[in-house]
């Protein structure tokens, strides 16, 4: 038996309950693998709270982890059983101590990085990856806006954008979280709580606003976003920390600039795996030169699963969190 997370109706963090199954046997195409470390991410509460619906209730949560492939599938050519290997995309369900699902999801582990980084950063560093690398592919010199920069994927990206020689302007709700972001790399912050935004970016930038913004706040911050690009910059709108954005009248785009606008996820960009492999491999790559860490700031049981969600979309933890079962 096996102790794993599931919830049988969508709300706060009290569906969510601890309880032992029998893990499933690998299919075809499958693994098993025995986590070590999850990781909590932010679309976990949004697949909790039903503003993304499960496939079937009741359901396992989180797509993210790290550990050692236990069983292995017929038809599974690049993974054996007691290799170390990581995954951020695939069934719900990583919250548990064992996990199954295909293997076409889950990468090997280079040997200098351990199981509690990988599954704090696979999620987040991939999406990373393909928001600087892909969605605009940053050349050095670009001036970005970046929310909650002080957070699990900002925290990745502030580090990532100073390494492409990019200006990263990230918005933060206390000094603490200014200091964070500033420490990884941010070219500066705003404390949203205190200044205007939109002010603040025109100071910094001289006038000029931002090529990018990305924002993953969603409702309270599409308006102001738009207002801090560039004519013809790209706003990038990748999560609803705040709920989602609803209700747009694309003559905005007009209004504000001819802006370009669009709605990105990481199975729209690691959807095939030599993408994955080739993300994963540079995201690892980053890791292995020191030129990203990760901060592992918050650690809980398995079973503090719904406090651990409380504390993140309570706007109280910093960097990445994990899960240990
Ligand atoms: N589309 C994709 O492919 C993709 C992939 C990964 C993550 N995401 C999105 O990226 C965002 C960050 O994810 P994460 O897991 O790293 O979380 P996180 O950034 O560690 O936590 C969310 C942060 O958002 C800020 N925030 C602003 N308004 C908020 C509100 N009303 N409620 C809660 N938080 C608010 C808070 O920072 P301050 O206190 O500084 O405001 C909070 O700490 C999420 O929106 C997530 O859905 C999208």
């Amino acid at each position: 038996m096996a102790k794993r997370i599931q919830f049988a109706r969508t709300g706060g963090p009290e569906v969510l309950e601890l309880i032992e199954v029998a893990p499933a046997e690998p299919g075809p195409g499958e693994v098993t693998v025995k986590n070590q470390a999850v990781g909590l991410n932010f679309i976990d509460i949004y697949f909790r709270t039903g503003l993304y619906p499960a496939p079937e209730l009741p359901s396992g949560l989180g797509t993210e982890g790290a550990g050692t492939v236990e069983a292995v599938g017929e038809g599974v050519e690049h993974l054996a059983v007691g290799d170390r290997v990581a995954y951020a995309q695939g069934p719900l369900g990583a919250y548990a101590e064992r996990h199954t699902l295909p293997a076409e999801k889950v990468v090997a582990l280079p040997d200098a990085i351990d199981c509690e980084t990988a599954a704090a950063c696979l999620l987040k560093g991939l999406t990373v990856h393909y928001l600087l690398r892909q969605t605009y592919p940053l050349q050095g010199g670009e001036t970005i806006l970046w929310h909650a920069a002080a957070g699990g994927v900002g925290s990745i990206a502030c580090q990532w954008a100073r390494a492409l020689g990019v200006k990263l302007i990230g918005t933060v709700s206390s000094p603490e979280k200014a200091a964070l972001a500033e420490k990884n790399g941010a070219w500066a912050t705003i404390d949203y709580t205190r200044e205007d935004v939109v002010e603040r970016v025109r100071e910094l930038t001289g006038g000029e606003m931002c090529d990018v913004v990305y924002d993953s706040v969603g409702k309270d911050t599409w308006e102001l976003s738009l207002d801090c690009l560039k004519k013809r910059g790209l706003m990038v709108s990748f999560g609803n920390a705040s709920g989602p954005v609803e209700g747009v009248n694309i003559g905005i785009l007009n209004q504000k600039g001819s802006l370009y606008v669009t709605r990105p996820s990481l199975n729209g960009y690691a959807d095939t795996r030599e993408q994955l492999e080739w993300m994963a491999g540079e995201l690892f790559d980053m890791l292995e030169s020191g030129q990203v860490t990760i901060d592992i700031a918050q650690r809980y049981s398995l079973a503090e699963a719904g406090e651990a969600q409380d504390a993140l979309q309570g706007r109280r933890t910093t960097g990445s969190t994990i899960l240990l079962p």
